[in-house]
């Protein structure tokens, strides 16, 4: 099964063709272009919804057009189309839904309105061909989730954040300390640099149960840091990056300590495996707390490569894939959703969905 992924959620517009093998359900990628809006943004320090909309529709024919042309099929050789249709930006989502449901239209292929996060969820299966259940840790710039995955579609949150997103933190520090946006690879440079213990900044949750995360009173503690100093040097700079990259590690490691936990609990395997993706899992502390954390506990880190844990359509080409093998097709009047839990019931946003708009 061959299927064209289209993703336009949020700052990255992405198309990219996935091949399933109908009998041992492995995935390959065919292509996978992805096209980043950063510059556009970069001037206002965050995403410009407005300007993400139109750079979409200007961009997307074209990184489809290339997508396909990678893969060498055309449009007629493919067996679905598939598009993020939550959650995002609105204006950014109808874009991509829109121009999928197009090309659905118009060739008469099955059409699949995948959730962002599910994407996300499933793409350990696609690089490593992971069987469920797993525990996924997912952290990007608007989500911070630890999840139990059972089953396409079967998803039990662990965790969330009750307020800032991890990446969204590292963002906001960067643009108090004026690093540039992205905030996460600045820090991350910056950090490099800097001495992690000279701020005594807190671990937010830290030793309460659950996975859940909170990150203002971390974000609070770094601003008067920064404002008890002003004016910064370069060295407090570095210092403040390096102190508060730690602090993230550490509460990281605490949330998904008690997650695994649970995990083990509810029926984990015998070697469980734990998933990290999105912007975030690119962070090199992070990855390696969470390396030491899984060999302590017995359990098996899976990394996806570094451009398939970010905004990528190939995510989105095979959770559309993994569903239209057990037959799901979407409606054309399937709506775009700014906000979609997963582990709300995401088999009923197919047939009996309508009119269903939060
Ligand atoms: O998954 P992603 O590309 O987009 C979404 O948010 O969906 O994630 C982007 C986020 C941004 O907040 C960015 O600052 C963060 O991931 N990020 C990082 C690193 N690289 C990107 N955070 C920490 N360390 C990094 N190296
Ligand atoms: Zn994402």
């Amino acid at each position: 099964m061959i299927v064209l992924g289209i993703e336009t959620s949020c700052d990255e517009t992405a198309a990219a063709v996935v091949h399933r093998d109908d009998e041992d359900g492995r995935g390959a990628i065919r292509s996978n272009i992805v096209l980043s809006q950063i510059e556009e943004h970069a001037a206002f320090g965050g995403v410009v919804p407005e300007i993400a909309a139109r750079a979409h529709v200007e961009a997307l024919d074209g990184v489809i057009a290339a997508a396909l042309g990678d893969a060498g099929v055309t449009l007629e050789e493919i067996d679905g189309i598939a598009a993020t249709a939550g959650p995002g930006l609105i204006g950014a989502l109808l874009v991509g839904l829109t121009t999928a449901k197009a090309l659905a239209m118009a060739t008469g292929k099955p059409l699949i309105a995948v959730n962002h996060l599910e994407a996300h969820a499933l793409t350990a299966r696609l690089t490593n061909g992971l069987s469920f259940p797993y525990l996924l840790l997912l952290v990007s710039g608007g989500h911070t989730q630890l999840l139990r995955v059972d089953g396409l579609g079967i998803y039990r949150r662990y965790g969330t954040t009750i307020d800032d997103a991890l990446g969204e933190a590292f963002d906001k520090t960067a643009k108090l300390l004026g690093l540039p946006y992205p905030g996460g690879p600045a820090v991350e440079r910056a950090a490099r640099t800097g001495d992690a213990t000279r701020f005594a900044l807190p671990r937010p949750m830290r030793g309460r149960p659950g996975s859940d995360f909170s990150l203002s009173g971390l974000k609070t503690a770094v601003r008067l840091e920064a404002e008890r100093l002003a004016p910064l040097s370069a060295e407090d700079i570095a210092d403040i990056c390096a102190s508060f990259q730690f602090a993230i590690a550490e509460t990281v490691v605490d949330r998904v300590d008690n997650a695994m936990k649970r995990f083990r609990t509810e029926g984990a395997p015998v070697e469980p495996a734990l998933v990290v993706a999105g912007g975030v899992a690119a962070n090199g502390m992070i990855r390696a707390s969470l390396g030491d954390l899984a060999a302590a506990t017995g359990f098996h880190l899976v990394a996806p490569p570094l451009g398939l844990c970010t905004d990528n359509g190939a995510m989105v080409a095979w959770a559309g894939a993994e569903w239209l093998a057990t037959g799901r097709r979407d409606g054309l009047d399937v709506a775009a959703r700014p906000r979609w839990p997963l582990d709300a019931d995401v088999l009923g946003f197919g047939a009996g969905i309508k009119g269903a708009k939060a």
